[in-house]
């Protein structure tokens, strides 16, 4: 059965108050486009085209009337609310109907990844058809995060939420791909002492049955943090250093969708209407030329 991705692009933002008071964290720009586009290119690069994307009962209209009902793309979009933060676990229970037993894919609406090879390691998680798999990033302050431990081998032996004290500087980066049973091992967590689903309980489900495996992202590849106004700073110059380097754009889900064969030139042709005078529209008229 295909894989089936999620976004979860909920959560109050209260960390960015007054940006989000009144628009939802993964709508705002980065760089030139909204923060929601990079997690959905992870899920489109990883071949994934049925989507259901989990927002606050105010955001999920802005989440529709933006990218519709994906058709545009060459992919299927639903839509989904979440009451309230209740956890990233949760997306689970949410979105078992939609899953209907088909392997998934988890990514967070506020992670952005960038690097050579990236394809190829989503590919490879893809591909697996038991488990789950995950991926760790070295960061310099792991208490942040979900922290990962190996053995001497590279098999992860340990996961902790936000430890006080970290066993390694090994993150876990917000990108699951689970096997079809990650809603059944959702249904059985209970609430941490922070009141959440958590995603690292459900990590620890497939760890414990040495189902859990671990891709290690490098020195040479990106994850980047939105979590702070500074960090949404630094992510837009990030893609705006490469972007004006290279001429190519990080995270435009029509190329993507283009040179994947979803859809033809003359919907390329539309898209790139539909943004008019942009900059971006204007890329995407030009994109057959340069390939
Ligand atoms: O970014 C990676 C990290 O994401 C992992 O290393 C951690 O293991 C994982 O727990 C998570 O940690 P965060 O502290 O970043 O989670 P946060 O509560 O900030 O939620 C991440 C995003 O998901 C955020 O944009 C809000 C959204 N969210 C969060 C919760 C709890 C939801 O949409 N629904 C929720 O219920």
């Amino acid at each position: 059965m295909l894989r089936r991705g999620i976004v979860l692009a909920g959560g109050t933002g209260s960390r960015l108050f007054p940006m989000t008071s009144a628009v939802s964290k993964q709508l705002l720009p980065i760089y030139d486009k909204p923060m929601i586009y990079y997690s959905l290119s992870t899920l489109l690069l990883s071949d994934i085209r049925e989507i259901l994307l989990i927002s606050t009962p105010r955001d999920v209209p802005l989440f529709r009337e933006l990218l519709g009902d994906g058709s545009r793309l060459g992919i299927r979009l639903e839509f989904a609310v979440q009451q309230r933060p209740a956890g990233l676990a949760e997306a689970f229970l949410i979105g078992e109907s939609f899953l209907d037993s088909a392997p998934s894919a988890l990514v967070l609406g506020d992670n952005v990844f960038y690097g050579e090879g990236f394809s190829d390691h989503l590919s490879s998680a893809s591909r697996r058809g038991v488990g789950a798999t995950i991926f760790s990033y070295p960061v310099q302050n792991p208490r942040d995060f979900g922290v990962v431990v190996f053995d001497e081998h590279g098999r992860a032996t340990d996961i902790e939420e936000k430890p006080e004290k970290p066993k390694s500087s090994s993150a876990v980066v917000g990108l699951y791909f689970y096997d079809e049973r990650a809603p059944r091992f959702a249904r059985t967590l209970t609430p941490s002492a922070r009141g959440e689903l958590e995603i690292t309980d459900l990590n620890r489900r497939y760890l414990e049955t040495r189902e859990l495996y671990v891709e290690q992202l490098g020195r040479g590849f990106a994850w980047l943090d939105t979590g702070t106004c500074a960090s949404m700073l630094d992510a837009t110059n990030f893609v705006a250093t490469l972007q004006r380097r290279q001429g190519l754009r990080i995270a435009c889900l029509e190329e993507i969708a283009f040179r994947k064969g979803w859809i033809t030139k003359t919907e390329l042709a539309a898209a790139a209407a539909r943004f008019g005078a942009s900059e971006y529209g204007a890329y995407l008229l030009e994109l057959p030329l340069f390939m």
